[in-house]
């Protein structure tokens, strides 16, 4: 038997034990052992849950799982960086291995968990933490083991998808489609994580972190999120044939292995979260609502997808079960440390500047509505080598803004914001310009 002992009983450690309770016998079947729930730590022990769990079993008092000696594995699921870093760091020193679902801490200070983590020879099972009931973190450490990676990207943010979705097919204001997706359990208990690409930025940065060795990077990630995304824009790009999503990038661009260089070859890895048009016609325009999809690209698989939950009680308790499983089977075997919690191939990593990032582009003007407008906004767009793929304009107002709406072929992102710069202060330009990235091929 392996004892578990959980911090916190909010929406993942509700489904967390919910699994382990209600799917104890298939568990018992498949390891040939039993996974005992022994404590479960709370703040307040009189709210009501709806989980019911055996007499006993719930504690106020964190060091009843902390200090217990026939504790195994603590898990983790209460969030924030404190207290919830210290509770890892004494599991650690007390010889528990740790499951977290906690990307915000990783991301900030998966260094100095992993490290001690390490050290103690202790495992960190940390596959909740990125797209919920999706095994990403499985895939990239065993699955995908034998390759270089080239690219990891995709929605990894279920609160940001629902929020886009319900706005682009149902007209829901942003702000309605958001409390439905705390109310489902989806957000992070402060949403400005969710709505601001933050929390894209933290499971980026652990991303990042197992396919290139980046020691987590999270505050160099370029970062926008859909705070500033209009019903608008959302309508202008379904005409254009396109959808709204938050994309996180990964990519490793030249010099990139296998090509160049050796161990310390070097390697330059654009790391960027914000808003992108899509074709409708991809795959990942079609990840609606709180689903996410990763796409991982290896130089010897060639592309490969994923997609499932990204958020919510029971996706993201089936991923913390499932390193409670491998954990506890390790310790079973005598193998604890089989896959090791630190990425040893830390190489020589420069994160590529946002300026430097080349892109396709829609932009939406707020301009009177007079002749030769344009043709002063191509004309700037020109200067700074931004050729033009389309443009419409809707409504005639004269002599009233109106939104002219132009979609771009690739340029260089430093060039664009100076463009719009100089453009935003042209007196027939009423309003700031909005511009948001496209994807796809390009036209011509
Ligand atoms: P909730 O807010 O729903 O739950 C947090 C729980 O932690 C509550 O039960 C709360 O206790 C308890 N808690 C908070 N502070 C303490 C403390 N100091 N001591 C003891 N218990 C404490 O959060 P979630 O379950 O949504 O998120 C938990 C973690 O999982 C976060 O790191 C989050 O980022 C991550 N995550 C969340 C996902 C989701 O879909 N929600 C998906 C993937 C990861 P009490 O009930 O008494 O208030
Ligand atoms: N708030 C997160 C999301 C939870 O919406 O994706 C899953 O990590």
């Amino acid at each position: 038997m392996i004892n578990v002992g959980i911090i916190g009983f909010g929406t993942v450690g509700s489904g967390t034990v919910r699994i382990l309770l209600g799917n104890k016998d298939v568990l018992k079947e498949r390891l040939g052992f039993e996974i005992n729930l022994r404590k479960i730590a709370v703040r307040d022990i009189m709210r009501v849950r709806d989980v019911k769990v055996p007499e006993g079993v719930l504690t106020t008092d964190i060091d009843a799982v902390l200090n217990d000696p026939h504790i195994d594995i603590v898990v983790e699921v209460i969030g924030g960086i404190r207290p919830a870093k210290d509770f890892i760091l004494k599991a650690i020193s007390n010889g528990k291995h740790v499951v977290t679902a906690n990307k915000a801490l990783l991301a900030t200070d998966g260094n100095e968990i992993f490290t001690a983590a390490q050290d103690a020879g202790i495992e960190i099972g940390f596959e909740a933490s990125v797209a919920g009931g999706i095994p990403i973190i499985k895939v990239i450490r065993e699955g995908l083991v034998a390759n270089r990676i080239k690219a990891v990207y995709g929605i990894i943010n279920g609160t940001s998808n629902y929020i886009l979705t319900k706005m682009t097919d149902e007209n829901v204001e942003f702000s309605v489609a958001l409390k439905e997706a705390q109310k489902f359990g989806y957000a992070e208990a402060d949403p400005t994580l969710d709505i601001e690409g933050i929390d894209s930025a933290h499971k980026l940065a652990i991303l990042a972190y197992l396919s290139y060795g980046i020691p987590i990077p999270y505050k160099n990630i370029y970062t926008e999120g859909i705070s500033k995304i209009s019903s608008q824009d959302i309508d202008f790009a379904s005409e254009l044939g396109y959808k709204v999503k938050l994309l996180a990038i990964a990519k490793a661009t030249p010099p990139s292995p296998p090509y160049q260089g050796g161990e310390n070859g070097g390697v330059e890895v654009e790391l960027r979260v914000h808003p992108t048009m899509i074709p409708k016609d991809y795959l990942i325009s079609k990840v609606d609502g709180p689903f996410n999809a990763v796409y991982v690209e290896g130089d010897a698989t060639g592309s490969t997808l994923y997609y499932g939950r990204g958020a919510g009680a029971m996706p993201t308790g089936s991923a913390v079960v499932s390193d409670i499983v491998d954990i506890a089977r390790d310790i079973k075997k005598n193998a604890t440390g089989r896959i090791p919690v630190m990425v040893k191939t830390i190489r020589d990593v420069r994160i590529k500047n946002i300026d430097d990032v080349i892109s396709m582009y829609y932009f939406r003007f707020s301009a009177l509505d007079k002749p030769g407008v344009l043709s002063k906004i191509s004309g700037i767009l020109g200067n700074y080598n931004i050729s033009i793929a389309s443009v419409i304009q809707k409504g005639r107002r004269i002599g009233e803004a109106v939104p002219l709406v132009v979609l771009t072929h690739e340029a260089k992102e430093k060039d664009v914001r100076h463009a719009i710069e100089e453009i935003d202060h042209l007196p027939v330009v009423m309003d700031k310009t909005v511009f948001i990235r496209v994807e796809g091929k390009e036209e011509g």
